[in-house]
């Protein structure tokens, strides 16, 4: 019977076959241990040379580093680990041997593993960032399944900027005009709302990035959401919410991959929805406190979010940004016209911005007066200026950067491991 390593514990004394990769081989005369993974989990096969016959002990001692293999024995509980399974070998296969591995046991450098990406996602901590990666994911859906939010896939070729028009990827393809690769789908969003209320998406989006930063990809996966009927406070009450159980699902799902990642989880069984909210001004004030030179209408630096984010315990809603520095779709704070009702959520312990958001401008001569502001082609804007004609509502939204999240809960410095396949400045391979 095949069966997976995380199925262990239901078949303990029983003959199973398991087909995965061999990540640690070790042979003396008589006995052989190969440690395999085989995607769901990690465990030892121990071949006796007496236990097995001849091509299958050969087949063990054959058996490089990273060979794929296929052992059938019975599975036995570890002696001394609680919660430990071992696989006592009858039978051993060798698939595909492997030639001598590249990732070595040494310590490898940042480039060199990201050359070697493709090899590099089987490190268990690589294992580990993609499981609490599909664990966000999944939390997520299921919030928004839970709150009456629909899936809304948004476009990825788009014929206007959405947040600012210098970080645009251009795409040469309709005749006559230019193309963008999306930066994200809110637009269609906040169209889409018009039609069944309260939606999301959730797919790649694209930004030109020139500077090398821990925190920016060019290529990244967001989840925009999007509400009628919701002003800048329900916003709010709405991502706490959302992030709250998020990180409850992965401290529930994903124990042993934190375990892997070293991730002291104690700050995150704090996140906790209500979160802390300072206004923007409050946060200068604060900063300035705390050593930073940040002007009075300035946007937060990263050094900025990183100094105020290590003050506190839970996540930090920075409210009503200066609107000098923030996209032309935000409304107005109508008790202070130089701000706008918007939020950035900052993730504590140092790792800042991972939602923008804001309560959109639905009035359409004040959009249309800020389309003009922003210098933005008004030809492309038709179709959004519309959904500001026909029946518009009060209505907010907000987007999630997925690889910030995951760097965030899983404790890494670079979001560069946790998206399969990075894209960078400089680096388009593997
Ligand atoms: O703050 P941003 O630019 O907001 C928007 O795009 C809005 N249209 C979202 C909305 O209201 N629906 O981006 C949202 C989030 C940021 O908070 C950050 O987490 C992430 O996307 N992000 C990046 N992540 C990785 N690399 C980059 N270059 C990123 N730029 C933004
Ligand atoms: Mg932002």
């Amino acid at each position: 019977m095949d069966t997976l390593i995380s199925k262990f514990s239901e078949v303990v004394g029983q003959t199973v076959t398991i087909k995965g990769w061999a990540y640690n081989v070790r042979s003396s005369g008589s006995i052989a241990f190969l440690q395999i993974r085989d995607g769901s989990g990690f465990t030892q096969a121990v071949i006796a040379k007496q236990g097995v016959d001849e091509a299958s002990w050969n087949a063990a001692v054959e058996t490089t580093l990273e060979s794929s293999v296929a052992v059938t024995g019975v599975v036995a509980k570890h002696p001394k680990q609680e919660g430990v399974y071992e696989l006592q070998a009858t039978a051993v296969q060798l698939i595909g041997k492997a030639q001598e591995y590249p990732i070595g046991k040494k310590e490898h450098g940042p480039e060199f593993l990201l050359d070697n990406r493709h090899l590099w996602l089987r490190a268990p901590s690589q294992w580990a960032i993609q499981r609490v990666r599909n664990a966000i994911i999944y939390a997520t859906y299921d919030w928004f399944r839970d709150h009456d939010f629909i899936k809304i896939d948004s476009p990825i070729f788009t014929p206007s900027a959405c947040e600012g028009t210098t970080e645009l990827f251009e795409v040469d393809y309709f005749e006559d005009r230019k193309a963008y690769l999306t930066q994200s789908g809110q637009l269609y969003l906040e169209a889409a709302i018009g039609s069944v209320g309260r939606c999301f998406d959730f797919g790649p989006v694209f930004r030109a990035e020139k500077s090398k930063t821990r925190r920016h990809l060019i290529e990244f996966w967001m989840m925009d959401a999007e509400a009628a009927f919701v002003d800048h406070e329900g916003n709010l009450q709405i991502q706490e919410q959302l992030v709250s159980f998020i990180v409850k699902r992965v401290l529930e799902t994903c124990q042993q991959e934190l375990k892997i990642l070293e991730r002291n989880t104690e700050p995150l069984t704090k996140v906790v929805a209500p979160f802390y909210r300072l206004t923007h001004a409050e946060a200068v004030k604060k900063l300035h406190e705390l050593g930073s030179d940040i002007g009075e209408m300035d946007d937060l630096g990263a050094d900025d979010e990183t100094l105020l984010t290590q003050q506190y315990d839970k996540p930090i809603f920075i409210e009503k940004y200066p609107a000098a520095v923030k996209a032309f779709y935000m409304k107005r704070d109508p008790s202070d016209p130089t701000r706008v009702l918007n939020a950035d959520l900052l993730a504590p312990e140092g790792y800042g911005e991972v939602i923008g958001g804001s309560q959109r401008e639905d009035d359409y001569e004040a959009l249309l007066a800020r389309i003009r502001e922003h210098n933005l082609p008004e030809a492309a804007f038709q179709w959004y200026l519309d959904t500001r004609k026909y029946g518009s509502v009060p209505h907010s939204g907000f987007g999630y950067g997925l690889e910030r999240l995951v760097a965030w809960i899983c404790g890494l410095h670079h979001v560069r491991e946790t998206i399969p396949f990075p894209r960078l400045l400089n680096r388009l391979e593997p």
